[in-house]
C-alpha cells in the first residue's frame, strides 16, 4: 500500500529541530515583551475579501498564491497568507482602539501561500511579527525597526544581514509619482516583460520590483519617488533616518523598494540575509496609515513587520543542542516494581526533575543504554532486593559513583541537586 505523504511545500518539524524553534520563539517573546508588546492570536482562516481589500487584488499574494475555497454557504474563505490584515480586522471588530490609544501587538504562527517551493520558500511557512496601531510619528517607525534589529542581534544574524529602507510617501505623493513613472516607462514598454506590462497598467510602482536586469537598467534613469514627497512625507522620513542613526542601526536607502502589498504608505523596509539563496528576505514591513480606515474602522495609523521563521533558522545555522534532555532515568526490572517506579517518577517531577522511565519492559542493560543515550544525569534502579528492603540504587552517570538510599534520603538528595 502507498504510504500517505505530506503536501508539497509543507514540512514536518521533528525533534531535535523543534528545540531550535523553541529557542527562537523564546527570543521573539522576550524581545517583544521587553518593548511592551502583547501577544495576539487570530484564526487560521478568514473571509477572502479581507485579503483582497487590504493586500490588494493585483498583488501576487491575492492574484495567484491564496488557498481559497467556497464554504457550504457559498462564502469564499481563505487560509491566511499574511497576518497584518487579520490583525487589522480583529482591531476593528474588537474595538481595540477603545482599550488604548496605542495597541502594540506581536504574533507567531503558520501562514499559507501557494508559491513554488524552494530553499526558504514553503507553501506552509511560519512568521513572527509585530504591529503597532495608533501612532503616526517617526519614533514609532524607529522603535519597530529597533525590535527587528534586537531580535536579529540576539540571533547573531547582524553580520550577515542588511537593512534596506525607503519611503513610498503618502497616497498624494504616490499618485503623482505613478504618473511620472508611467510617462518615463511608456516609450520603453515594448521592451518590458508581460508581467511588467501588466504591472504598468495595474500597479505601476511594482515595476520597480522587476527581476530583469535589462528592465532594471532602464529603471535606473527613472524619476525617484523622493522627488515627489510632500513636505510631511519628507520630514517624517528624515526623522526616521535620524533616529535609526541615533540607535546605531545600520541601513541603506533603496529608492526602488516598494514591497508587494498594497496597504503600505511612507516607511517601508526589508532585512536581507547573505546566508540564504535566492529567497534572501528574512524580514519585511512598513507603515500602513490608511488600512484600518479602508477596512471600515476609525482612522488609525499603523506600522509593523513580519519575518519568516524558517528563513531565520536557516540563517542562524544553530548548532546541535547537546544539553541532556533528562535528569533521572528510573529503571525497573520487575513487573512488581512498576507501580513504585511510576510513583517515584511523579514524586521527582513534583520537585522539578525531568524524569523518564521505561515502558518497554526492557532488560537492565538496555535501560542503562537508553539512559546513557538520553544523557541522563542519574539512573535509579529498582530490583528485587531494593523492593524488599525499600531502598533504591542511585547511580550518578556523570561521576560513575553509586549510593543506596531510602525514599526520603533520595528525595532530599534530588531537592539539593535541583537547587
Ligand atoms: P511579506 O514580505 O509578504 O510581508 O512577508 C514577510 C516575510 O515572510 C518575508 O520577508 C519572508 O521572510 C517570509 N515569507 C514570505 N513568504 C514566504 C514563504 N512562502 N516561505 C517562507 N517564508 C516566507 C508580510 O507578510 C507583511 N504582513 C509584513 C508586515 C507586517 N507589514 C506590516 N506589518
Amino acid at each position: 500500500m502507498n504510504i500517505i505523504r505530506n503536501i508539497k511545500g509543507t514540512h514536518d518539524i521533528l525533534p531535535p529541530e523543534t528545540k531550535k524553534w523553541q529557542n527562537l520563539e523564546k527570543i521573539i517573546r522576550q524581545s517583544s515583551e521587553q518593548f511592551g508588546f502583547e501577544e495576539i492570536r487570530t484564526p487560521m482562516f478568514e473571509q477572502t475579501k479581507l485579503f483582497s481589500r487590504s493586500v490588494g487584488s493585483n498583488s501576487d499574494i491575492v492574484s495567484k498564491e491564496m488557498y481559497s475555497w467556497d464554504d457550504r454557504d457559498g462564502t469564499s474563505l481563505t487560509l491566511r497568507p499574511e497576518l497584518t490584515a487579520s490583525i487589522a480586522r480583529s482591531f476593528i471588530q474588537n474595538n481595540l482602539k477603545a482599550r488604548s490609544p496605542l495597541n502594540k501587538l506581536y504574533y507567531m504562527g503558520p501562514l499559507f501561500r501557494r508559491e513554488r517551493p524552494q530553499k526558504g520558500r514553503q507553501r506552509q511557512f511560519h512568521q513572527f511579527g509585530v504591529e503597532a496601531l495608533g501612532s503616526e510619528f517617526p519614533e514609532m517607525d524607529a522603535e519597530i525597526i529597533s525590535i527587528a534589529w534586537t531580535i536579529i542581534l540576539k540571533c547573531q544574524l547582524n553580520g550577515s544581514t542588511s537593512l534596506q529602507l525607503n519611503s513610498i510617501g503618502s497616497s498624494e505623493c504616490r499618485e503623482r509619482y505613478r504618473d511620472a513613472l508611467k510617462n518615463f516607462v511608456r516609450p520603453h514598454l515594448k521592451d518590458f516583460s508581460e508581467t511588467s506590462q501588466k504591472r504598468f497598467s495595474e500597479n505601476a510602482l511594482r515595476l520597480l520590483d522587476s527581476k530583469s536586469n535589462k528592465e532594471q537598467l532602464i529603471l535606473n534613469d527613472a524619476p525617484k519617488i523622493s522627488e515627489y514627497y510632500t513636505k510631511n512625507d519628507k520630514s517624517h522620513f528624515e526623522k526616521v533616518k535620524e533616529l535609526l542613526q541615533t540607535l546605531k542601526i545600520p541601513f541603506s536607502i533603496n529608492s526602488k523598494l516598494v514591497r508587494g502589498l498594497d496597504y503600505y504608505s511612507r516607511t517601508v523596509f526589508e532585512f536581507t540575509s547573505s546566508s540564504l539563496g535566492a529567497q534572501n528576505a528574512i524580514l519585511g514591513g512598513g507603515r500602513y496609515d490608511t488600512l484600518i480606515k479602508d477596512l471600515g474602522g476609525k482612522e488609525t495609523p499603523g506600522i509593523g513587520f513580519a519575518a519568516g521563521m524558517e528563513r531565520f533558522l536557516i540563517a542562524m545555522k544553530v548548532e546541535e543542542d547537546n544539553n541532556s534532555k533528562i535528569d533521572v532515568y528510573v529503571a525497573c526490572i520487575l513487573e512488581e516494581g512498576l507501580q513504585k517506579a511510576l510513583h517515584l517518577s511523579n514524586e521527582l517531577r513534583k520537585i522539578g526533575m525531568r524524569v523518564t522511565s521505561d515502558p518497554l519492559r526492557r532488560s537492565l542493560k538496555a535501560q542503562m543504554r537508553d539512559a546513557n543515550k538520553l544523557e541522563s544525569k542519574y539512573i535509579i534502579i529498582i530490583g528485587k532486593e531494593e523492593l524488599e528492603s525499600e531502598v533504591f540504587i542511585v547511580k550518578n552517570l556523570n561521576k560513575g559513583d553509586q549510593e543506596v538510599l531510602t525514599y526520603s534520603e533520595l528525595i532530599e538528595l534530588f531537592k539539593k541537586v535541583i537547587i
